[in-house]
């Protein structure tokens, strides 16, 4: 069956989750993350996952600002750098405000003329799904932003990616799923989506039973992708 339907991951594939770390280091008033940054970037969303998964399988959920501020004290006092709250609060702040990737609004449009239905489906919370949405600009371009919280389980869960065919009424196989996580974009192939698998950083696959179907330096392929299929 054709593509009709084209689906995203939130953090780290529409949205630069790095941006906020980078950001407060260009800041003045913060000078003790001005080298050390990228690290505090990796540890909060190495711990953010983490954190998602075990509640998942300890069947322990919480919302996913909740891990967000989880993972992010853990990467703080793991680089020392938990002694200044308004650092903590800018970082938070800057992360309910994060940009999308440059190529993003075009990318959708692009979809949306090809007549394809268009969504988020992401761990993420409504309202920072929401915050997001807006500060990108691209609440136009997109049919629908589904959150895991109407499951209340993170992904891969499968109950997560059965939301897709409940909201649009169509089959697994109409679906191009796109997310820059291995893990996610894997994980929905042996879900049974078309997958395609953003590796910005040239990462290794993900050694998990299902390898995503396709995998990009960034998103501007994706409309040609999905008219192909
Ligand atoms: C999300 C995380 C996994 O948006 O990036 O669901």
């Amino acid at each position: 069956m054709p593509i009709t339907t084209c689906v995203f991951d939130a953090y780290g594939t529409l949205f630069d989750v790095s941006a906020a770390a980078r950001q407060a280091a260009s800041e003045d008033r913060f000078p003790g993350l001005a080298d050390r940054w990228a690290e505090v970037a990796n540890h909060w969303r190495l711990k953010q996952l983490q954190y998602t998964w075990l509640r998942a399988v300890a069947n322990a959920h919480t919302d996913f600002w909740q891990v967000t501020q989880n993972g992010l004290d853990w990467a703080l006092e793991a680089t020392g750098l938990d002694g200044d709250p308004a650092l903590r609060q800018r970082l938070l702040d800057l992360y309910s405000e994060l940009q999308a990737y440059p190529e993003v609004p075009d990318m959708l449009r692009a979809l949306k003329e090809a007549g394809m239905q268009t969504a988020i489906l992401s761990n993420g919370s409504p309202a920072m799904l929401d915050g997001a949405v807006q500060s990108a600009g691209i609440g136009a371009v997109l049919d629908d932003v589904l959150s895991v919280e109407s499951v209340g389980i993170f992904k891969p869960a499968a109950s997560v990616y059965q939301l897709v065919e409940e909201r649009f009424a169509c089959d697994k196989s109409e679906v191009l799923f796109v997310s820059s996580n291995g893990w996610d974009a894997g994980c929905a192939t042996g879900y049974g989506f078309h997958t395609a698998w953003v590796n910005r950083a040239s990462e290794p696959v993900d050694r998990l039973p299902w390898t995503p179907a396709h995998i990009l330096s960034d998103l501007r392929p994706i409309p040609d992708l999905a008219r192909a299929q």
